[in-house]
């Protein structure tokens, strides 16, 4: 039985005088209402940053992005991150397609399986948006979860056994779920199935595969606030565990964070603007579009090594 904490639903907005707030769920998430994200002032935009961290996710609907303009917003917060998966789109490597034709049957979604983005990288990105181009009558929706809000509600005992653990993060399941159930392909995670039966993988698969570790509750650079580090599709292990110690306190960590309580859910538009904390949630999308397309674009904000 899981009992949801009383008094630490803290999703109401702060007394923004620039912009309007709507909360989504009690958990997080919210909408950020009246404005284009093209044309914000300064006074608007360090609202809409301080919303963020607040709400961990917020999205805007009726937006009408360029990619040169999405760029534009990407950059108020930060250069650009690497990214893991995809090059781009032609003339704006940084804009990666989010696209799932109608009659596309993959064996494995880009973004299935709760996540936090690329969390293998030594400096995994801050902050990730996407922009709803084409979007299924139904379905495609996609899901967060609160991981600071999570961490807040475990024991004090639980969160001195955590303090000093880091959990080392690895692409090594979906590189095997990829080779096992996915085409190769020009897709990003057709490009992962791609090195199945290789003698060696490519230098930079490798390296994403050795992963990195990062502590297992990090603190949010900008605000302090501190949140578990830990998801379903990424985390591997804990240094200094054998696999028999760490497993069931991952899926342990996994199941609380994810409890549907601490989660909201997007129901897209075209025009819809998401953007989130990847430092504080984690998140997963839906094989669950069959016969309809569904295209976005994302950009995602260069972070630090985590601390
Ligand atoms: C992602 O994980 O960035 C993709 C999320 C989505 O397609 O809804």
């Amino acid at each position: 039985m899981i009992l949801h904490p009383t008094g630490r639903f803290g999703n109401a907005p702060a007394d923004n005088r620039e912009i309007e707030v709507r909360p989504l769920a009690a958990a997080m998430g919210a909408e950020i209402v009246g404005v284009q994200l093209t044309s914000l002032s300064d006074a608007q935009f360090a609202e809409v940053r301080a919303a963020l961290f607040r709400h961990k996710m917020i999205y805007f609907r009726s937006q009408d992005v360029s990619h040169a303009e999405q760029e534009r917003f990407s950059l108020r917060f930060g250069p650009f991150a690497p990214d893991a998966y995809t090059k781009g789109v032609e003339g704006h490597p940084d804009v990666q397609p989010v696209i799932r034709e109608a009659d596309e049957r993959p064996g494995v979604i880009f973004g299935s399986g709760w996540h936090t983005d690329s969390p293998f990288l030594p400096e995994p990105p801050a902050i990730s948006m996407l922009y709803g181009v084409e979007i299924p009558p139904w379905g495609g929706d996609t899901m967060w979860a609160n991981s600071a809000l999570a961490y807040s509600t475990l024991s004090d005992t639980m969160k001195t056994l955590l303090a000093p653990l880091r959990v080392r993060m690895s692409m090594r399941t979906v590189l095997e779920t990829a080779q096992m159930h996915q085409a190769p392909d020009d897709t990003p995670i057709g490009r992962v199935a791609a090195t199945r039966g290789q003698a060696q993988l490519p230098a930079e698969i490798a390296r994403k595969l050795e992963g990195a570790g990062h502590p297992l509750v990090r603190t949010h650079p900008v605000t302090r606030e501190e949140a578990l580090y830990c998801d379903q599709t990424y985390a591997a292990g804990i240094d200094g565990l054998t696999s028999e110690e760490a497993s069931p306190l991952l899926q342990f960590l996994v199941r609380h964070i994810t409890q549907p309580a601490f989660t909201c859910r997007l129901r897209w538009e075209a025009g819809t603007f998401a953007l989130w904390d990847n430092r504080l949630c984690v998140h997963q999308a839906f094989n669950d579009t069959d016969g309809f397309r569904r295209e976005l674009y994302r950009t995602t904000v260069a972070g630090e090594v985590p601390a």
